[in-house]
């Protein structure tokens, strides 16, 4: 069914349908929630009495999925409540009927979001406290630099974690205030109460999508982190480096070599990076240069963002068992960590206190270890004690 039929005489051509239709099923439970909040404004301006309020109430509870019929969402929602479906429409259009849904959605995906990241936090931390005293060489430019331990480490990633956390509940803020009232572009002549918390302009609230951005954004982020920590993950678990071993619920086998166990979950996070990527400046770009107020281009918005929330929701929980599951090597990190040369900046600063400019320790030391009479200071005696600030961190994740 379109909802614009008395405009057009003639049947739009299949092919035309076809294009224009949006593959948008996945909005329906928030297009719902969006649909009653417009039934209970119309209720209030008596447009829809008691009874009629019921029903759109009941009808709501009943719909189905949409099909191929409609061409989106909110064309389907609109048949499916029946009689009272063509009063439902009175005061709104799809342009704040869209915006209102899509803000639910996001909001829902943001929670989603910040409950698998909860969840990959928890186990981050949990081996950051259990390693809090384990040696591991700490690494720029991906050679070895300094010794560290491995809490050290993993309680980066945590942060990195929880600063995407944090970008999440941005988002979810931009997505809080309501379209609802602002119509096609500029409201309606029908007496209908504000909904709580409105947008405070009616042509930026159906023409805004920096919400998804901002979601999009996040994601973004977060595929970012999550490929850096995969790509350490790869690393650690190589025959070459061998700081942990893959669980084998989280990791795959060859088809044809018998004896490889692949890291694919580490390296899909890793891959998926440059999608999220894709998304987010896919969308920047739809959005660029559209006039106020709505524009068909806005629909685009809808691919990435389904994409991206099932990509955090699949990510996040396979990660956390993948983390869950790593089985740390303390020999080979002890061994790995006694590198004396680990310690050559240790050394230069102990020439330090002793009175020395540091550029000439430096230099002292670089020409020790280039003509072989390097010795290292106390071993190990700089490592940092990561325990407290991974107590805190638990805390903030609430693990
Ligand atoms: N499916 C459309 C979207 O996703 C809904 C709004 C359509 N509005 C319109 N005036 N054609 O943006």
């Amino acid at each position: 069914m379109t909802l614009w039929v008395g405009r057009t005489t003639e049947e739009l051509a299949p092919e035309v349908w076809a294009f224009l239709r949006a593959e948008d099923a996945e909005l329906l439970p928030y297009d719902i929630e969006g649909t009653l909040l417009h039934a209970e404004r119309l209720h209030a301006a008596d447009i829809l009495d008691d009874a009629e309020l019921a029903e759109v109430r009941s009808a709501l509870a009943r719909v189905g999925e949409p099909d191929a019929a409609a061409e989106d969402v909110h064309s389907h929602l609109e048949a499916e409540l029946g009689d009272v479906g063509r009063k439902i429409h009175a005061g709104r259009s799809r342009n704040d009927q869209v915006a209102t849904a899509v803000r639910l959605y996001v909001r829902d995906a943001c929670a989603e979001a910040e409950a698998g990241l909860a969840g990959l936090a928890a186990a981050i931390l949990e081996h950051a406290e259990r390693e809090a005293g384990t040696a591991m060489p700490g690494y720029t430019h991906l050679q070895r630099a300094q010794a560290v331990t491995v809490g050290h480490h993993l309680h980066a990633w945590a942060e990195m974690l929880e600063r995407d956390r944090a970008r999440f509940r941005f988002a979810a803020e931009q997505a809080g205030p309501s379209p609802l009232g602002a119509g096609a572009l500029a409201g309606s002549t029908l007496p209908l109460p504000p909904p709580p918390n409105p947008m405070r302009n009616s042509l930026d609230a159906v023409a805004d999508r920096d919400f998804v951005l901002d979601y999009l954004y996040a994601a973004a982020v977060l595929f970012t982190h999550l490929s850096r920590v995969g790509e350490e993950l790869v690393l650690w678990t190589t025959r070459e480096f061998a700081f942990a071993r893959l669980p084998e619920n989280a990791s795959t086998g060859s088809s044809m070599m018998p004896q490889k166990l692949n890291p694919d979950v580490a390296e899909l996070a890793r891959g998926k990076a440059g999608t999220a990527i894709g998304r987010l400046t896919g969308l920047l770009a739809v959005v660029k240069g559209l006039p106020l107020a709505y524009d068909r281009d806005l629909q685009e918005d809808k691919p990435p963002l389904f994409a991206a929330r099932k990509d955090v929701a699949g990510a996040l929980p396979a990660l956390t068992i993948l983390v869950a599951g790593l089985e740390f090597d303390r020999e080979r990190l002890a061994q790995a960590a006694s590198d004396p040369l680990l310690l050559a900046t240790d050394a230069a600063e102990e020439l330090v206190r002793e009175g020395v400019p540091f550029r000439d320790a430096h230099e002292r030391v670089a020409a020790s270890v280039r003509d072989g009479t390097y010795t290292p200071p106390d071993a190990l005696s700089r490592l940092g004690d990561v325990t407290a600030a991974v107590a805190a961190a638990k805390e903030r994740w609430g693990c």
